[in-house]
């Protein structure tokens, strides 16, 4: 059993955001998992790669928002500022959690976290990353309308 399935998140208009959001939901099922097999066998090797996979899980967060917040701003999506708190708000509590964690070694406040985090992610992408998704394809429609004279 998968944490988050990407049938749980609605389908954004834009390619690129759904593109993003399906490879991120595949990488908190890996932290999951290897949460799972860590928890099992608390051995180096298994903590070493659920600690990666918790590095390359931020990094996407990062890329993922920093795109988000990139295309709105290009095509001034009106509700930029709410969105963007909304980014910041989870970056920053996720921040925290990987920061102590580095800080005492205890990763279960981490695990916790991220187990908790679908309910964030589903209600996110949904009530605010579709919209943002149907306006910015529209945009992006627009434009290349215009471009072709
Ligand atoms: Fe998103
Ligand atoms: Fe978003």
């Amino acid at each position: 059993m998968a944490l988050l399935y990407a049938e749980q998140v609605e389908y954004m208009d834009l390619d690129e955001m759904q593109e993003t959001h399906d490879e991120e939901i595949a990488i908190l099922n890996e932290v999951d998992k290897l949460a799972t097999y860590y928890m099992m066998d608390k051995t180096e090797s298994k903590l070493a790669a659920l600690e990666a996979k918790l590095d390359e899980y931020l990094a996407h967060v990062k890329v993922h928002f920093a795109n988000e917040e990139r295309l709105m701003n290009k095509y001034d999506f009106p509700a930029y500022e709410m969105h963007k708190m909304a980014h910041d708000i989870f970056l920053m509590d996720i921040s925290i959690a990987m920061k102590q964690w580095k800080h005492t070694g205890d990763i279960d406040k981490v695990i916790r976290f991220i187990r908790n985090s679908p309910e964030w992610i589903v209600m996110h992408i949904n009530t605010v990353d579709a919209p943002t998704s149907v306006y910015l394809s529209r945009k992006m429609a627009e434009e290349a309308k215009k471009d072709q004279g």
